[in-house]
């Protein structure tokens, strides 16, 4: 920084002793056509204050810079980290560079964002910056799946993404049809299918990094995907719909984390599993006081078909229990009721292991990532008690219906460290922020990471 203001005359110590560089985060002050440097343009981008600086303020730091420069075509972009960045940090940045980039205008002939020709990272080491946009690549794949229309994104095209990553990354995958479903008594997640006029699907992948051949994964990703959340018979009012092709932000969240492992070359075992159904409401539709048989054979009586994410995912919680993992940690857009708590970019935890839990909060501490741990209290539990079935899909009444809903989930992983993150506030962004243009946002991609990674400390 100081280089470049002596290139410049001191136009950047001017601009900041005037107040128009102020270095809050996210402003990005541009310095058009500046004399003395060969770039046609400076961009300085605020970092905030220097004990506030962590991976979550670089990132979207990053972000914000590469969204206000993608407002038009550029062939080449370098960026200069200031400082002695360590390379942790420098490859959060440079997943954000990558993140800001790309906007959600998918559909769009008059683009408002352009990737760059190329980036370039000035004074970055080699690999940090390969790094670096392996973990962004990961968080856009996670972002465009999230943001494509529904009826592009059902469960089918969710599974052939899916097999396209595990092809290109050398992942294996399992896609499991109806027919499978069936034959493994997924029940609940069928049901929730029915209505329906497109089917459901179970991914699974697995990744085993080097070393690792043997024995059963150490972790295990679930996530919700259900491609549209109509609500079924249930049905959601117009305005909660608008928006619920979000409802499989948890199966996204979980494809791109596995993704970014396997294209680490992470040494870990880990599976991914993730439930894709449409919550419709055809002549099929399952409906208000059936009786469902989860694989685990417990029977659900229906209250609410809106409630169906943690009926896809008892099943799906099931199965990858089977493979005796030595933790689970599931991804959902899962209830109304996490928002009300949390508001929209915290997302919540909650767990029957806090060992587990405590790591996964350290991680995304170490991301920047805002999480929050919620209560499990055995006294919740009779609320989902059911008359005619061993339990019921809601709890009573709206309060404490993000708990209820985890206490719903709990029923289906037995002893093994659970973790479940409800992200239906931070997953979708509805309004633009400094660093992305809103829509889907990667949420918790970079903390799951990280938490496979070991802490930095560790490891760099
Ligand atoms: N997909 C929704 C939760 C949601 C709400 C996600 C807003 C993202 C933004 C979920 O399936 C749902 O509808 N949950 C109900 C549960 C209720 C019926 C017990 C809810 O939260 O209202
Ligand atoms: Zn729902
Ligand atoms: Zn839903």
């Amino acid at each position: 920084m100081a280089a470049i203001d002596a290139a410049l005359g001191g136009i950047l110590s001017r601009l900041a002793t005037e107040g128009e560089i102020t270095g809050k985060a996210c402003e990005c002050v541009p310095c058009l056509a500046p004399a003395g440097i060969a770039a046609k343009q400076l961009l300085v981008v605020g970092l905030g204050k220097r004990e506030e600086l962590d991976l979550g303020v670089i990132y979207r730091a990053a972000a914000a810079a590469a969204k206000t420069l993608a407002a038009r075509k550029r062939t080449a972009v370098a960026f200069l980290a200031d400082g002695s960045w360590s390379t942790r940090q420098l490859e959060h940045a440079v997943a954000g560079a990558a993140v800001g980039m790309v906007g959600q205008d998918i559909y769009r002939k008059d683009k408002k964002r352009t990737p760059f020709g190329t980036t370039i990272w000035l004074a970055a080491p080699a690999d940090a910056v390969e790094r670096g946009t392996h973990l962004g690549d990961g968080i856009n794949l996670t972002r465009r799946l999230v943001n494509l229309a529904p009826d592009d994104m059902y469960p089918q095209a969710f599974a052939d993404e899916a097999s396209a990553v595990a092809g290109h990354l050398g992942i294996d995958i399992e896609v499991w049809d109806e027919t499978r479903l069936a034959k493994e008594r997924c029940g609940a997640l069928l049901a929730v299918s029915r209505g329906s006029s497109r089917p459901p699907r179970l991914v699974i992948m697995r990744y085993r990094g080097p070393g690792r051949r043997e024995g059963s994964p150490e972790l295990a990703l679930v996530g919700k995907g259900v491609t549209f959340d109509s609500g079924g018979l249930s049905l959601k009012p117009a305005d909660s719909m608008m928006g619920m092709k979000c409802d499989m932000a948890g199966a996204a969240t979980m494809l791109g984390t596995i993704a970014t492992i396997a294209a680490l070359k992470l040494p870990v075992d880990v599976v991914a599993a993730m439930g894709l159904v449409e919550n419709m409401t055809g002549p099929a539709a399952y409906k208000v006081g059936d009786v469902l048989t989860a694989r685990n054979g417990l029977t659900i009586e229906v209250h609410n078909t809106d409630a169906e994410g943690r009926l896809v995912l008892a099943d799906v919680l099931d199965v990858v229990r089977g493979l005796e993992p030595g933790r689970i940690i599931d991804a959902a857009t899962l209830t109304g009721a996490c928002m009300v708590a949390l508001g929209h970019d915290v997302a919540g935890l909650f767990s029957n292991n806090q060992a587990s839990c405590d790591q996964l909060v350290a991680a995304a501490k170490t991301a920047g990532e805002p999480v929050w741990q919620m209560p499990m209290f055995r006294h919740y539990d009779p609320q989902i008690e059911s008359d005619v079935a061993d339990i019921k899909n809601v709890g009573d009444g709206r309060w404490g219906g993000a708990i209820t809903a985890a206490k719903f989930l709990e029923r289906f992983v037995g002893t093994t460290p659970w973790t479940h993150i409800d992200i239906a506030g931070p997953a979708f962004a509805d309004k633009p922020k400094p660093w992305s243009d809103g829509g889907g946002t990667g949420v918790m991609v970079r903390s799951l990471v990280e938490l496979v990674r070991g802490s930095p400390e560790e490891t760099t």
